[in-house]
């Protein structure tokens, strides 16, 4: 099930699945950007994460434009790093995915 943190100024929507949490978008209206909206978006979703209900979460996952630098440069900040690409996974315009992962030590 997807699920979504809203607040005024964007959102960010993830699924978590057994130990598993997929970020599949993460937005901020464009006249509220580079302000640390995203990453506090972030940090609400890495904490619901960790709390009592979900707290099994020891992988992060999400797939991002390759040309999409502001995105990438956001998740590298966040603890992400870049482990693999996926050709042509995106369409209108068709460009490949980088696949980000953030490991938790517990
Ligand atoms: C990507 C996005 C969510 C970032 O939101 P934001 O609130 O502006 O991000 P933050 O202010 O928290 O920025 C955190 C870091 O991300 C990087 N970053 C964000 N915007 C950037 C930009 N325009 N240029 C370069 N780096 C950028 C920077 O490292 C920044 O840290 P800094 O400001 O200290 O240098 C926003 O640009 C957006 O909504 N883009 C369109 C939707 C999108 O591409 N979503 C990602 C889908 S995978």
């Amino acid at each position: 099930m997807i699920e979504k943190i809203t607040i005024p100024e964007g959102f960010i929507e993830y699924m978590i699945v057994f130990d598993t949490a997929d970020i599949i978008n993460i937005e901020v209206l464009p006249k509220y950007r580079r302000k640390g909206i995203a990453t506090s978006l972030l940090k609400d979703f890495f904490e619901i994460c960790n709390n009592a209900k979900t707290g099994g979460v020891s992988k992060f996952f999400l797939e991002v434009r390759k040309s999409n630098e502001n995105a990438i440069n956001l998740y590298i900040k966040n603890g992400f790093e870049v482990i693999s690409e996926r050709k042509n996974y995106y369409k209108k315009p068709t460009e490949n995915a980088l696949v980000m992962i953030k490991n938790i030590k517990n």
